[in-house]
C-alpha cells in the first residue's frame, strides 16, 4: 500500500491524534531551522545568545552580534506565514481527527492557522512575561517589529539599553522579556503536553530532529502507550524505530497530499 493511503487510512480512524512539530514544519514559511544546514545554528553560537547568561555576557562584550542576531530573527518572522503543512494540521483538527497541536516553535504560525488546542511548549515570540510579576500578555506583531526596527537598524547609533524599548512594559510597571524558553529553563506547558501525548492513538511527527529534551521525549511516550505514529520530514530523525510511517518529504508537499486523501474518504 502506498504510504500516503496508509497514513491517511490510521489517521482516519483516529479519535485524539496529536501533531508534534519543530523547527522543519516552519521552513517552508521561510524561517530556517536550528541543525540543518544553513540553520540558526550554524549562524550563531548557542553558547553564545542560547541561554539567558550567554545573551547577557554578549550583550556586555558584543552587543553588535545581540543587534544582528535579532535583527535577522525579526526579518524573517515578519516575512512569515502560515504554509500548507500547518493548514493541513489546523484541517485535521477542525475534522475531529486531531485533539491538539504540541510544538516547539515559538513562530505562532499553528495558531496563525487555526489550530486552537496548541501547546507551545518552548514559548512564543508574541508573547511578553513580566520579569516583576510574572504575568504574560499577548504582543501585537506589527507593534512588535516597528519597535524592533526602531531599536535595531541603525548599526551605528546603536546601543544595547535599546532593547529594553522593544517590548512594551507590565500593567505593574516591570519589565518584560520574551516569552520563550531558553536552554537551561523550564519548558511550558509540559503536563498539558504528556497528558496529551499518553492519551493520544495517533501521533503525527512534523519536522523535529527530537533531539531536545523534554520535548524530544513526546513521541517515545505516545509510542509506548500504544499510538500509532507517523512521521514527515525530509531526512531521518531519531524516531525511524518507533515511527508506523515515515514520509520522506517536506511537511508542505506531503500535508496537501495527505489531507486529500482524509478528505476524500
Ligand atoms: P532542528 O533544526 O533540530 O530539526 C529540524 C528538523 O526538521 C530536521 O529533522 C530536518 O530534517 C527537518 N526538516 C527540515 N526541513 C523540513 C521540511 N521542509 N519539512 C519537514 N521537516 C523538515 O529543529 P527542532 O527539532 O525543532 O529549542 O529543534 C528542537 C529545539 O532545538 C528547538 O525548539 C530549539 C532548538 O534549540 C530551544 O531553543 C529551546
Amino acid at each position: 500500500m502506498d504510504i500516503y493511503e496508509k497514513a491517511a487510512g490510521i489517521l482516519l480512524k483516529a479519535k485524539k491524534a496529536v501533531a508534534f512539530t519543530g523547527a522543519g514544519v516552519s521552513a517552508e514559511s521561510g524561517i530556517p531551522t536550528f541543525r540543518d544546514p544553513g540553520g540558526i545554528w550554524e549562524k550563531f553560537e548557542p553558547e553564545e545568545i542560547g541561554t539567558v547568561p550567554a545573551l547577557l555576557r554578549t550583550a556586555k562584550n558584543n552587543p553588535d552580534l545581540i543587534r544582528r542576531f535579532l535583527l535577522d530573527t525579526v526579518k524573517v518572522f515578519e516575512k512569515s506565514k502560515a504554509n500548507p503543512a500547518h493548514l493541513g494540521v489546523a484541517k485535521l483538527e477542525a475534522l475531529g481527527i486531531v485533539a491538539s497541536v504540541i510544538t516547539q516553535n515559538i513562530d505562532g504560525l499553528h495558531i496563525d492557522a487555526g489550530s486552537q488546542t496548541v501547546f507551545e511548549v518552548h514559548g512564543s515570540l508574541f508573547r511578553a512575561r513580566c520579569l516583576s510579576c510574572g504575568q504574560r500578555f499577548p504582543l501585537d506583531r506589527a507593534a512588535l517589529f516597528k519597535r524592533a526596527h526602531e531599536a535595531l537598524d541603525d548599526e551605528a547609533g546603536f546601543r544595547i539599553e535599546n532593547m529594553t524599548r522593544i517590548l512594551p512594559s507590565c500593567t505593574c510597571g516591570g519589565l518584560t522579556r520574551p516569552d520563550v524558553v531558553m536552554f537551561g529553563e523550564s519548558v511550558q506547558q509540559l503536563e498539558e503536553a504528556f497528558q496529551a501525548t499518553t492519551a493520544c492513538d495517533v501521533m503525527l511527527i512534523l519536522g523535529t530532529s527530537g533531539v531536545v529534551y523534554p520535548a524530544a521525549a513526546c513521541p517515545e511516550q505516545a509510542y509506548r502507550a500504544g499510538a500509532k505514529l507517523i512521521e514527515i520530514n525530509p531526512r531521518e530523525s531519531c524516531f525511524g524505530p518507533i515511527v508506523d510511517v515515515f514520509i520522506k518529504t517536506s511537511a508542505a508537499t506531503a500535508m496537501p497530499l495527505l489531507m486529500q486523501l482524509v478528505e476524500s474518504r
